[in-house]
């Protein structure tokens, strides 16, 4: 298994600085094979990034060992059925794959490297396909925005009613969601703020980056209510242990209040014993638009208790900082179940306040919610 690891990150090294090249041959040999391919992908493909291929790249490289991320992948296959993705779709984009690695790499490129990659790409689509087939969902569920709130300039509360089945979600899972109405084909992924309940209602927190931003900008300023929302199959391990007696520990950064507000709102529903700690940070107080809703739940429940923290206001009247500092003045948090979601910065820095605490990586969930 080292040696097969081995072997993809060596060759990783070869393209790694020619990325552009290798996309470039990735989807011209991609839509070449097969034409149809390009009706999958968003009309306008550049400027968002290559995501499927940044993604093909980090499993390859991430995933040495595929029964690990059994779970992973399997809810990444069933969440492919929203592309009407085929097990032949497979095939073809393994020998696209396949063809912009020899092509991009030059002469350095040898049959131990062909092979790690093939063996690779084979195993984990193997399990995505896995994932497709038992799945006995719709491919991606409708959904009609009930209310729309602004609370902030650049964030939104909005919920939505899953039409016609059930959406069987977790408490701390992520949907896909597109809105095909402004962005027809464009899907990201939006952590559900609520815990599942009888009206198939799920809610979201979304933030939109000043000035950028797709499928954020047009969920933050463009959608109303009525309009319909497509969503794809729940994935995500931040969800709760049940069997566990320990107390919880739970960190979020602006928007990544979202999944931490869903997993109290299921703990309300039977918890009694575990203490639950929530630190809710952001940069200034008028960022931090869930505390009313978090204020009337430790009303609620006298097992939870919320603290806030601001990193840019010296004059806030609660704790001041960046929110994984505050965590640290309040620890050790070593016999903690802990969860963390927010920007990649805010998640980082949390996992290394928990790391020095000795917090074992098997008791921390986490989320990060883009790369900055
Ligand atoms: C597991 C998970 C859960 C998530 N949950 C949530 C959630 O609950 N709420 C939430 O709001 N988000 C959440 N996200 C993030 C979400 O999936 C999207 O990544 C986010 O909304 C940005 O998508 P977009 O289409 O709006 O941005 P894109 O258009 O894809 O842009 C991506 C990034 O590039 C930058 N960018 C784009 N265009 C420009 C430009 N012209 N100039 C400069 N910079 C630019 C943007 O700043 C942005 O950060 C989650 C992500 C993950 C992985
Ligand atoms: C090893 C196999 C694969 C992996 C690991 C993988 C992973 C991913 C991930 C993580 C994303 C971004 C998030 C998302 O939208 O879910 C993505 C996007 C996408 N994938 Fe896959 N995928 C694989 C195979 C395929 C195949 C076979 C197809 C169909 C031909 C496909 C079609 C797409 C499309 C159309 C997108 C959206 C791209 C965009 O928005 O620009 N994927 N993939």
């Amino acid at each position: 298994m080292e040696h097969f690891a081995r072997l993809l990150k060596e060759s990783w090294t070869l393209v790694e600085s020619d990325r552009e090249r290798l996309s470039g041959h990735f989807y011209a040999r991609l839509f070449l094979l097969d034409p149809e391919l390009r009706t999958l992908f968003p009309a306008e493909m550049s400027g968002q990034g290559d995501r499927l291929l940044e993604a093909i790249v980090t499993a390859t490289q991430t995933v040495d060992d595929p029964e690990s991320f059994d779970e992973y992948l399997r809810a990444l296959g069933r969440d492919h059925r929203k592309y009407h993705v085929d097990p032949a779709h497979y095939a073809t984009m393994g020998v696209a794959l396949m063809d912009a690695l020899r092509s991009t790499a030059g002469d350095d490129w040898n049959l131990e490297y062909d092979q790690a990659w093939r063996d690779a790409y084979a195993a984990i689509s193997a399990k995505m396909m896995a994932g497709a087939e038992n799945d006995r969902n719709p491919p991606f569920w409708h959904g009609e925005v009930l209310t729309h709130e602004r609370v902030g300039p650049d964030t939104a509360v909005l919920t939505c009613r899953a039409l016609q089945y059930p959406l069987p979600w977790r408490a701390g899972q992520y949907v896909s969601v597109e809105v095909p109405r402004y962005l027809p084909r464009v899907w990201r992924t939006y952590s559900v703020a609520n815990a599942p309940n009888d009206d198939n209602v799920l809610e979201f927190h979304v933030r939109t980056p000043t000035g950028a931003g797709w499928l954020s900008g047009a969920l933050v300023r463009r959608v109303r209510p009525g309009d319909l929302l497509r969503l794809a199959a729940p994935m995500g391990s931040m969800t709760l242990d049940r069997s566990s007696t320990r107390d919880i520990l739970a960190v979020a950064g602006g928007v990544g209040l979202a999944p931490v507000k869903a997993l109290v709102e299921e703990l309300a529903t039977y918890n009694r014993t575990r203490w639950v700690h929530v630190f809710y940070g952001a940069r200034r107080p008028a960022d931090l638009y869930a505390l009313p809703g978090l204020r009337e739940l430790v009303e609620a429940h006298p097992w939870l208790s919320v603290t806030p923290a601001c990193s840019e206001d010296p004059d806030f009247d609660g704790e001041r900082g960046a929110v994984s500092d505050v965590v640290t003045r309040y620890g050790p948090w070593t016999n903690h179940d802990c969860y963390v979601s927010g920007s990649a910065r805010m998640v980082r820095a949390t996992l290394r306040a928990l790391a020095e605490d000795e917090v074992p990586p098997s008791r921390i969930r986490y989320d990060t919610f883009g790369n900055l």
